[in-house]
C-alpha cells in the first residue's frame, strides 16, 4: 500500500472496500445470512419482537425478562412528541416527502435537546431509545395530516407494533397483520455498512453528535437505490397496471439502460436472505386482505427479472406490496424502514464513537493539470 493515491487502485462506490470491523451485524453473501450479534436475523422472526432485536443490537444481548420489561417501559413513556415540534411538522407542506419531515423532526429534536454534545455511551443509549419511540409518532402524524386527518395521540397500553397501526388508522388490526409488521420491523433493523449506515459513521466520526448522525443516515436512505426502493417498487406496479404488460415494460426499461427497483444487491449476488420470511408474512397479509392480483403482479415481475436480467428480489421488492396490504401510503414506506432502522444507526453511532477514527478516504484528481495563474490579468 503507498500513500500515494496515484498509485492506488480506484473502487468507486468503495466497491468491496472493507471499511472497518463491527460487532454489531454480519451480510454474509456465501452462506446467504443476516447475523444480529450472531444470531440469524429470519430465525429471530420466529417468536422475538422488535425491541428485543433492539436490545440485542444496542447492547448485544437478548433482553431477560426484566431487561426487556425495563425498554418496553421506557419506549411507552417517550412516544409523545413536543408539543413545539409537532406544530412545526404540522405546519410543513403536505407536499413534501415523508422523509423531508422525518429529517426535520430528528433536526429538531436534536435542537431542543439541552445533551445534544454529550456523546457517551449511556447518552447515546438514551437518545437512541428516545429516537426508537418517537419516530413512528411522527410518521403517523404524517400520514393523517396528508389525508387530512388530525393526530391520535399514542396509546401506552399498546406494544410497539400495535400502536403504529393505532396512531395511523385509529385501529390495531388483526394479529397476524401487527405480527407480519413486527417481523418486518426485525428483518430491517441492521444491515451492516449500508449507504446510510456509513453515513451515519461518517458523520459520528467526526465527533458530531448523534442526531446529526441520524439526520445524515436518513437523507442517504431516501434515496431509491437504497430504501427509496420499497416506495418505488409501489410506483413500478401502478405504472406497469397489469400484470399482463410486465414483459413490454421491462424490454422498455432495460432497453433504457434503466434499473428496476427492489432488485439487486451490492452484497448479495444469489438473492437477500431475509427475503423468504418477509415473503411469507406478504402472502399471508394478502389473503386476509384480498392482495390477489398484487401478489400475481409481484411474481410475474419477479420471474421476468430473474429470466431477463439473473436478479432476485431484495427486502425492499417484499416491503413494499406488504406495507400496502397494510394500508400506508406509498410515500410513508421509506419512513417505515427508517422507524426500524433507527436501531442499527444508533448502535453504529456507539460503537464508531468508541473506535475514535475520523472516516476521510482519499480521492484521485482527474481535472485539468497544474497550470499557472496568470501575473496580470
Ligand atoms: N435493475 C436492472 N439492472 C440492474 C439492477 C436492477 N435493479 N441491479 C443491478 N443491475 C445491473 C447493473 O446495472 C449492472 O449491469 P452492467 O454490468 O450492465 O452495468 C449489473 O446488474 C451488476 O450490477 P451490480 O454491480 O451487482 O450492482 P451494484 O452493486 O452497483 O448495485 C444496487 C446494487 C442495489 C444499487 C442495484 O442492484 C440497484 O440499483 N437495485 C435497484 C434499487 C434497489 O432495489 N435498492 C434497494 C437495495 S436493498
Amino acid at each position: 500500500m503507498t500513500d500515494n493515491p496515484r498509485d492506488t487502485h480506484v473502487r468507486r462506490g468503495l466497491v468491496g472496500v472493507v471499511a472497518d470491523t463491527t460487532s454489531i451485524s454480519d451480510v454474509d453473501p456465501c452462506r446467504n445470512v443476516l447475523l444480529y450479534r450472531g444470531y440469524p436475523a429470519s430465525g429471530l422472526t420466529a417468536r422475538h419482537t422488535f425491541l428485543d432485536v433492539a436490545h440485542l443490537l444496542w447492547t448485544g444481548e437478548l433482553p431477560d425478562a426484566a431487561e426487556l420489561a425495563t425498554l418496553e417501559r421506557r419506549e411507552r413513556s417517550l412516544r409523545t412528541l413536543d408539543p413545539a415540534c409537532e406544530a412545526m411538522l404540522l405546519s410543513l407542506p403536505t407536499d413534501c416527502h415523508p422523509m423531508d419531515v422525518l429529517r426535520t423532526a430528528v433536526s429538531r429534536i436534536g435542537a431542543a435537546d439541552p445533551a445534544t454534545a454529550d456523546r457517551s455511551t449511556d447518552a447515546s443509549a438514551d437518545k437512541a431509545v428516545e429516537l426508537l419511540a418517537v419516530l413512528p409518532t411522527v410518521v403517523a402524524l404524517d400520514q393523517r395530516r396528508r389525508r387530512g386527518l388530525d393526530p391520535i395521540p399514542p396509546d401506552p397500553g399498546l406494544g410497539h407494533a400495535e400502536n403504529v397501526f393505532h396512531m395511523t388508522f385509529g385501529e390495531v388490526p388483526e394479529p397476524e397483520v401487527v405480527r407480519a409488521f413486527e417481523i418486518a420491523m426485525i428483518l430491517y433493523a441492521d444491515h451492516g455498512f449500508s449507504a446510510s449506515t456509513f453515513a451515519a459513521r461518517t458523520v459520528t466520526s467526526t465527533r458530531s453528535d448523534l442526531y446529526s448522525a441520524v439526520v445524515a443516515a436518513l437523507g442517504a436512505l431516501k434515496g431509491e437505490l437504497h430504501g427509496g426502493a420499497n416506495e418505488a417498487v409501489l410506483n413500478q406496479f401502478a405504472e406497469i397496471g397489469d400484470p399482463d404488460h410486465v414483459d413490454d415494460w421491462l424490454a422498455a426499461r432495460l432497453e433504457a439502460g434503466e434499473r428496476v427497483m427492489g432488485f439487486g444487491h451490492r452484497v448479495y449476488k444469489r438473492g437477500d436472505s431475509r427475503v423468504p420470511a418477509l415473503h411469507t408474512q406478504m402472502r399471508r397479509v394478502a389473503e386476509l386482505r384480498g392482495g390477489r392480483d398484487l401478489m400475481a403482479h409481484y411474481e410475474v415481475l419477479a420471474g421476468a427479472m430473474l429470466r431477463e436480467k439473473g436478479l432476485r428480489p431484495n427486502l425492499d421488492y417484499a416491503a413494499g406490496p406488504l406495507f400496502h396490504l397494510m394500508g400506508f401510503d406509498t410515500p410513508l414506506f421509506t419512513a417505515l424502514f427508517a422507524m426500524s432502522r433507527i436501531s442499527g444507526w444508533t448502535a453504529h453511532v456507539i460503537e464508531q464513537a468508541a473506535h475514535d477514527v475520523l472516516i476521510r478516504p482519499v480521492s484521485r484528481y482527474d481535472g485539468k493539470s497544474r497550470r499557472e495563474v496568470d501575473a496580470v490579468r
